[in-house]
């Protein structure tokens, strides 16, 4: 593993480099991808954005990429898969609050035949390792719906722990379900990649 700012050949800029995923800012060329992506109906019940099936126009996603690409506060990725360099969704690190070292993530893989592979397990780990590692935060959370085996899945194999829940307050497919809330401290983390890509230089 290792990172990189994307001098090769081929391949879009990235900023963490794991062993199957990568992830590097958003691009302008992939709102297509991110458009199709967060119209999905069924991605966007999963996901929890918006909390409502509503669409994505082409208005709306100019605005959203204009504030995302530029936002401060939060921090938006691409995600990649690391043999074809294809993008195969997108992440975020937000409510990142310097003072208390804390953070929020949320994550898509977009097309649901990259799901299940083992790439939101990376990619979490990956995006936990620029929190703790790269931005030195603490204590970084995330918010599930029960159904979302997948995601509990991914997020636990990651080391994000759940820490409690909100009962029946997600409305779908006819019931109200749980969301659950999860966690993950710099203690209980190691890192993969930027532990050693940050490590200082020494004296020749
Ligand atoms: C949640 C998400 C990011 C996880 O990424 P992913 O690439 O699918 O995750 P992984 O493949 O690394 O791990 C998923 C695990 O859950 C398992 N899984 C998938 N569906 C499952 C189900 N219905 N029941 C039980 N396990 C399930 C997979 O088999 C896999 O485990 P395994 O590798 O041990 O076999 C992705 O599925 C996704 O984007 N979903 C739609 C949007 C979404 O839910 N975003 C997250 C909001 S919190």
């Amino acid at each position: 593993m290792h990172s990189s700012g994307g001098e090769a050949a081929g391949r879009p800029p990235v900023n963490v480099v794991g062993e199957r995923v990568a992830l590097g800012p958003l691009s302008r060329t992939l709102l297509p991808r991110y458009q199709a992506w967060m119209n999905d109906v069924a991605t966007q019940g999963w996901a929890g954005y918006p909390t409502r099936p509503e669409p994505w126009t082409d208005e709306r996603m100019a605005q959203w990429y204009d504030r995302a690409a530029t936002d401060q506060e939060r921090m938006w990725l691409t995600i990649y898969e690391t043999g074809a360099w294809r993008a195969i969704g997108f992440c975020v690190l937000r409510d990142i609050d310097p003072r208390h070292r804390t953070a929020e993530f949320g994550m898509t893989i977009g097309d649901r035949a990259d799901r299940g592979k083992g790439y939101g397990t990376e990619a979490v780990t990956l995006l936990l390792d620029l929190a703790f590692t790269g931005l030195g935060l603490n204590n970084v959370q995330l918010q599930v719906y029960e159904f979302n085996h997948a995601g509990l899945r991914a997020y636990r194999r990651a080391g994000v722990k759940e820490i409690g829940r909100r009962r029946r307050c997600y409305f779908v497919g006819g019931r109200f379900w749980d969301v659950v809330y999860m966690d993950c401290l710099a203690e209980e983390f190691s890192s993969p990649v930027l532990g050693r890509v940050l490590a200082p230089d020494e004296a020749r």
